[in-house]
């Protein structure tokens, strides 16, 4: 088998771009949803939300500071571009926090919602994570850390969600 067949390790930018498709795929059931269907409503946008809760915290923590490092002078303004598109993103997502399906403004708010995370997504995939790719960063153990970290924060947001 040739080296060009060779599969390459998962790493963190796939575990992130995985993250990328499970959200677009909640974005895409909202939008079949039936209008006032509200039950369903709720629950892909608390999922959508905690989803995104999640992935902004993992990019944070542990992708972002390393690529400023990493980075070139002239690059890093796209990891500045990104901590300010999380901040409008987690900005609309506490919105939720008193918004119910049938609500005024619920509809609106997760497509703004949406229309503010593809364009986050869009901008990553196009732009920072091929920049990151370029970079001496051990991508593969970044992503196994990752994926830990992540399934502690699952594991507090369910706890949270039961502790009531
Ligand atoms: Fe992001």
């Amino acid at each position: 088998m040739s080296a060009a067949h060779t599969p390459r390790p998962i790493d963190a930018l796939d575990v992130l771009e995985a993250d990328h498709r499970a959200i677009e795929q909640l974005f895409d059931a909202f939008e079949r949803a039936e209008r006032n269907d509200f039950e369903r409503k709720n629950t892909l946008a608390q999922r959508a939300c905690e989803l995104l809760t999640i992935h902004a915290i993992v990019e944070e923590e542990m992708l972002y500071p390393a690529a400023q490092e990493a980075l070139g002078a002239d690059q890093r303004i796209d990891v500045d571009e990104a901590y300010v598109e999380h901040f409008l993103v987690k900005t609309l997502i506490e919105r939720f926090a008193s918004l119910k399906a049938g609500d005024d403004g619920f509809d609106a708010t997760f497509k703004v919602l949406k229309e503010n995370a593809t364009h986050h997504i869009e901008e990553e995939e196009t732009t920072l994570f091929p920049e990151v790719r370029r970079t001496q960063m051990d991508l593969v153990a970044l992503g196994a850390r990752m994926a830990a970290r992540k399934a502690a924060l699952k594991e507090r947001i369910a706890e949270t969600a039961t502790a009531h």
